[in-house]
């Protein structure tokens, strides 16, 4: 039987010990004084003996004097309650307190259930190694040690393992300069609240949540304009590093998103020596440089820039959603202060967690499940190019990014995106918002289509619907 708690007494020993008087004092007081109200149930006697160390029956006669003057009244299996002054037991309301004011930032539209989206960035659920990942759990939960133990900058050989992965790209990265994060949204998060000046650039259109993110931390962000169909506008990007004199570049270097657009290496090259000339320090999110086929994979800006640059990467899309495995590669000099913020915000993350994706990485299955992986995303990638090319009219652009989950769909202006939205959506097929992306007045026209997480079947359907609304809307 579920009981109501019991009110606490602070019950003053008027001798060398509680006695049966004092309870009686106290609670007589209690109610005159108004503290107690009515309905309010008392200390179980076991309670009150246990906790004042009274002798036994010292309570009972107590709680019997009480019931005898009326104030108290026993009730069978529930216990003893302050008699209520009218017939009611319930305890009077008291005035609540307020409840606090919170501010919800505003999200991208979740995707309502049962639909069809079109702009998932996730990769298709039958896709990933779940029976490995199994297998290697039940192994880890067995490693003497992970029970007891964590620490803040996350498991060592699953550190030691993605170091090890990154040198073998070229990349110079030991196991220290390594903090393990949920995600990469963890990583993001971290770097953002240490930076001392709150301001931070971004591509624009960019990755909508890290935006929301940095302007919830109450960073200035300074949008860099991309158009996926032209070459960086570095005369831009300039003017807004020489004007806002942002602390960061946060840049999505590989298959961006929300566009597929890929940095080449003249831009790479360019770009770090924009922010070396307005002391801009760089965070390359790379989410995407080994979504590629045949083991390959794009260079990154940290190959050029060196440590300086910060890197970031996550085992979320590629590998399960669920585990919420990203980190961040940074200087030795920056370790400290990240480790410290990270320890603020969760202490430290699971390490069963981590060190399940270890046992992964060293049993060699990741190399072997980003290869059938990458087989399956290039089949689908072609058929989305197909059904694009077969069933979009002619003003209708997209780009080709060869990797990664997604591309962006240009549509002419003359196509109302929020009607086109309402359009699907009737028809049980969802299109992203892009404005949450776009720091400022959006300067495209489009959303992102994501390939990965549908079969081609389905895709081709949610496209064909897509097309119809472009073509309903264009003629209305
Ligand atoms: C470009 C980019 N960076 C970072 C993230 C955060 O991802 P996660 O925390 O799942 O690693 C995402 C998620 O979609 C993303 O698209």
């Amino acid at each position: 039987m579920s009981r109501v708690p019991y009110v606490g007494l602070q019950i003053a020993a008027s001798g060398s010990r509680v006695s049966a008087a004092d309870i009686v004092a106290c609670v007589v007081h209690e109610v005159s004084s108004g503290r107690l109200a009515p309905g309010g149930r008392l200390p179980p006697v076991r309670v009150l003996e246990k906790q004042l160390g009274l002798s036994k029956n010292t309570a009972a006669a107590a709680y019997d004097e009480l019931m005898a003057r009326g104030i108290v009244i026993g009730r069978e299996r529930e216990g003893v309650f302050i008699a209520a002054a009218r017939s009611s037991f319930e305890a009077t309301a008291i005035e609540p307190p307020p409840l606090p004011e919170l501010s919800a930032p505003a999200l991208p539209r979740a995707v309502r259930p049962g639909s069809l989206s079109l702009s998932e960035v996730f990769i298709d659920p039958a896709l990933l190694p779940t029976a490995k990942l199994a297998e290697c759990a039940r192994s880890v939960l067995h490693r003497p040690g992970l029970a007891s133990h964590y620490d803040a900058q996350g498991y060592p050989p699953l550190r030691s393992a993605i170091a090890a992965r990154l040198s073998a790209r070229g990349l110079d990265v030991t196991a220290d300069e390594i903090v393990i994060t949920t995600g990469s949204q963890q990583s993001l998060d971290i770097v953002a609240r240490s930076l001392t000046r709150r301001v931070v650039a971004i591509e624009s259109p960019g990755y909508a949540l890290g935006k929301r993110l940095f302007e919830s931390l109450q960073l200035e962000v300074v949008g860099l304009r991309l158009d996926p169909f032209a070459p960086i506008d570095l005369e831009q990007w300039e003017r807004q590093l020489a004007s806002h004199r942002p602390a960061l570049a946060s840049l999505i270097t590989s298959f961006h998103n929300p566009t597929g657009y890929s940095y080449s290496s003249a831009d790479m090259l360019a770009v770090l020596e924009l922010c070396r000339r307005h002391q801009v320090a760089i965070l390359e999110d790379d989410w995407g440089s080994d979504m590629l086929s045949d083991g390959e994979y794009r260079p990154m800006l940290r190959h050029y820039g060196g440590k300086n640059v910060l890197y970031i990467n996550s085992f979320t899309k590629k590998l399960l959603p669920s585990l919420r495995l990203g980190f961040v590669v940074a200087h030795p000099k920056l370790v400290p202060a990240l480790l410290a913020m990270k320890r603020l915000s969760t202490l430290g993350n699971p390490w069963l967690t981590e060190a399940l994706v270890a046992e992964f990485l060293e049993r060699g299955y990741y190399d072997g499940h980003l290869a059938m992986l990458q087989r399956e995303l290039d089949h689908r990638y072609a058929a989305c190019l197909d059904t694009l090319n077969a069933l979009m009219p002619q003003d209708v652009r997209w780009t080709t990014p060869g990797g990664g989950p997604i591309l962006w769909l240009e549509l002419p202006r003359r196509v109302d995106l929020g009607a086109l939205r309402a359009w699907t959506v009737a028809r049980g097929v969802e299109i992203g918002d892009s404005d949450h992306a776009f720091v400022g007045e959006p300067h495209l026209h489009g959303f992102r289509i994501g390939y990965a997480f549908h079969s081609a079947e389905r895709l081709r359907h949610g496209l064909a619907v897509l097309a119809d609304g472009i073509a309903a809307l264009s003629t209305a």
